[in-house]
């Protein structure tokens, strides 16, 4: 008998293929975008985003015990203002849609762990990530309106921060702001790596955030680099960064990957909406098996090295999760 080696004994059962498992995916591994609106009564459907929605305040404990009932243990919140201005100042006040929503789910469902995205671009009127002067950021004059956005998401109830603005030095400035405004214990979890994408073509409409002109490269990174990704993550650790997120997810999955290898925080993986809208358009023509996909696409993610994944899938995840185990 010629001797050759049988892979395959591994795999002739579902018991010893679960044996053999070494990846999986948990309800407990994902965070939920949640996109909250000022008004009443909206609950309003994202037409390249089905199934996600702008929901007001009013409609916003009935989608938490929702959540709740599903076993999701963490969201991550965007707001978007009645009213925008070129100083960005929904996103830091006091009784700002994110800082409001943040009262009112923490008061009722302490247990949710509530993440919020910092940044200007929901909250200016020309929907950039900060101050303009002449056609761009300014990266010096924005810092302050993001130390002061963190700190007013921490005084709310925040339990995470999360810049996704790409200015230099933020996660050092917002460090700082947040400890003297006697948050040290807040955590920041910086998008460290975050692309200038296509990817996020749909999110913008559901976050009202499409610029009026130009666009993000001069601060967001260029898709054709790998080294300056981990540039920007040493760079975020050593200003004291807790935890980073790599975006977008699926085409970036070699930087999930290299992230992993040299740091020991937790990674976290963002499935942006236009990876989200693709495969819904693909299921809603029957040309996938958006079930299949989905998980396969989330196993890719832990492969890569992602602790936790940030996706508009959890909440069907989490119903398939409960389907299996029914
Ligand atoms: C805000 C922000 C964006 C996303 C998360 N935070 C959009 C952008 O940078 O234009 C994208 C998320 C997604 O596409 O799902 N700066
Ligand atoms: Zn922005």
């Amino acid at each position: 008998m010629t001797s050759f080696v049988r892979t395959r004994r591994l795999r002739q059962s579902a018991a010893l293929r679960a044996l053999a498992r070494e990846h999986t995916v948990a309800v407990s591994d994902l965070i939920y975008p949640l996109f909250i609106i000022e008004g009443e009564g909206i609950r309003h459907e994202i037409s390249s985003m089905p199934g996600q929605y702008q929901i007001s305040l009013d409609n916003l404990d009935a989608e938490i015990d929702d959540l709740i009932n599903l076993g999701i243990p963490a969201i991550f919140l965007f707001g978007i203002p009645a009213e925008k201005d070129e100083q960005a100042s929904g996103a830091y006040a006091e009784d700002g849609i994110v800082q409001r929503a943040v009262r009112q789910i923490k008061a009722r469902t302490p247990e949710m762990l509530i993440i919020t995205d910092v940044c200007c671009c929901e909250y200016t009127s020309h929907g950039h990530c900060g101050i303009i002067v002449g056609d761009s950021v300014d990266n010096d004059l924005t810092l302050p309106l993001l130390a002061r956005t963190a700190v007013s998401h921490a005084r709310a109830g925040a339990d995470i921060v999360a810049p996704s603005d790409m200015m230099d030095g933020r996660v050092a400035v917002m460090r700082e702001a947040l400890d003297s405004a006697g948050y040290s214990t807040t955590p920041i979890m910086s998008y460290a790596a975050k692309y200038a994408s296509g990817y996020y073509g749909p999110f913008r409409e559901a976050a009202e955030s499409t610029p009026t002109f130009g666009d993000r490269r001069t601060h967001q990174m260029d898709p054709a680099n790998s080294r300056e990704a981990m540039r920007e993550i040493n760079i975020d650790l050593a200003e004291g960064a807790d935890a980073i997120i790599v975006k977008p997810a699926l085409a970036y999955m070699d930087i999930i990957r290299a992230a992993r290898e040299r740091t020991l925080v937790p990674i976290v993986a963002y499935n942006v909406s236009g990876e989200f809208a693709m495969v819904k358009a693909a299921a809603e023509r029957g040309w996938i098996d958006e079930e299949r996909i989905v998980m396969e696409t989330m196993l890719g993610f832990r492969r890569a090295g992602a602790d936790r994944i940030i996706t508009y899938h959890t909440k069907d995840i989490a119903r398939w999760l409960q389907e299996s185990q029914a």
